[in-house]
């Protein structure tokens, strides 16, 4: 990968990494107001403070400002969209705990990788799925949030777009989808495929447009070109910090994720799809040895992707500690919250178009202050 001695963040810098050609001075004041601002996308819902992919981390997430909120989707037996991260349904379920269900433990091999006695989603009707309860998933790290293991159903796409359209009502916001489809090839083999359930849901639900509120991700490519031809709704290639997409091994491509995020790897991404999602660490800026973040040597690559006209929403922002580069930490304790908000204007300031985050109050706190500046920086109060 490219890399390129980092700039100081100053704001001033932040009007110059626009998307297109090089601007002149007066050019850069207008650039620099005109940029919308970024958006804020609650991963998983408010997963910082509840069991993830739930109505409730939904909800939570819209009432802290979130500008989209993030269901990941896969499908159970009868075809139906269900919001989990994965198919393995006892990482964020109580499945493991029910009787009625322990027949349908079993070993699989998904994505090229054994996952060993396990539940699956697409082992379970939505009638079955409904009698399941969320857990949380790193219990170890947010055991406040086990607090509420065994309380929230696990929604389907469709109950998560009349939650969205429910708070649109009540709050007079606009609220945004931002579903990821997982592991498509591996379902697609099963003709359990999620693109036409994907997309007829939500043009049925009136997204339609490029103008909608909706970025549909995925980390395979397929899947994505397939959408492109049957969907005008804006799409995202996610890219992970390793490897290939799954799709690519399928089909014995030696495509891999480093050569996608190449200047030359962009325009060939732009052509199906309109923003990237890359992990935020590997592609943007890297970990120092001392685990602080490396602004020395943060990369081209929003630099690239904007030339190519694609916006970059990297993931994933955690506020403990734990998550945090050294400079953000607050105190010792791994688990506390730190200055994630830090972290976060850290790579704003690189020109990002928005950016996924656990913790939606820490994110949006970060991007209004950020931009309350830069507006500040050339004169404008109206934004
Ligand atoms: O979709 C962006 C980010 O969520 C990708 O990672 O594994 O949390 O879905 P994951
Ligand atoms: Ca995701």
């Amino acid at each position: 990968m490219h890399m390129l001695r980092f700039l100081a963040p100053t704001l001033a810098l932040v009007g110059v990494v626009g998307i297109g050609a090089p601007v002149g001075a007066s050019d850069r004041d207008r650039e620099f107001v005109c940029r919308p601002r970024p958006i804020v996308i609650a991963h998983r819902g408010a997963s910082g403070y509840r069991p993830e992919h739930t109505l409730e981390a939904y909800e939570l997430a819209i009432d802290l400002g979130a500008d989209f909120i993030e269901p990941d989707l896969v499908s159970t037996r009868d075809g139906v969209l269900i919001a989990r991260h994965d198919n393995v349904l006892n990482l964020t379920t109580d499945v493991a705990a029910r009787p009625a269900f322990s027949g349908r433990r079993t070993t699989k091999v998904v994505d090229g990788a054994v996952v060993a006695n396990s539940w699956f989603s697409e082992d379970f009707t939505l009638a079955e799925i409904r009698t399941l309860r969320a857990i949380e998933r790193i219990p170890a790290v947010r055991p406040d949030n086990t607090d509420f293991d065994g309380q929230f159903r696990v929604p389907t796409l469709q109950e998560v777009i009349d939650l969205v359209k429910r708070k649109e009502c009540r709050t007079g916001r606009r609220i945004g989808l931002y579903p990821e489809t997982k592991h498509p090839t591996y379902f697609d083999a099963l003709g359990l495929s999620l693109e036409e359930p994907l997309v007829r849901t939500l043009h049925r639900n009136g997204y339609r447009h490029k103008s909608d509120p909706v970025f549909i991700q995925s980390f395979e490519v397929r899947n994505l070109k397939d959408l492109a031809r049957m969907t005008n709704l804006s799409l995202v290639q996610l890219l992970w910090l390793e490897g290939q997409p799954y799709d690519a091994v399928a089909e014995g491509s030696t495509l891999d994720y480093d050569e996608m995020a190449t200047p030359a790897g962009l325009r060939a991404i732009s052509r199906y799809a309109d923003g990237v999602g890359p992990e935020k660490t590997y592609f943007l800026i890297p970990r120092a040895p001392d685990g602080s973040l490396d602004v020395d040597n943060a990369t081209n690559f929003v630099r690239d992707a904007h030339r190519a006209n694609l916006l970059v929403h990297p993931y994933t922002f955690r506020a403990e500690n734990v998550f945090l580069p050294t400079e953000f930490r607050i105190g010792a304790d791994p688990l506390a919250i730190g200055d994630a908000e830090g972290e976060i204007q850290a790579f704003l300031a690189l020109g990002i178009d928005g950016f996924f985050t656990d913790h939606a109050d820490v994110g949006v706190a970060a991007r209004n202050e950020f931009v309350g500046e830069r507006d500040r920086g050339c004169g404008n109060r109206r934004r």
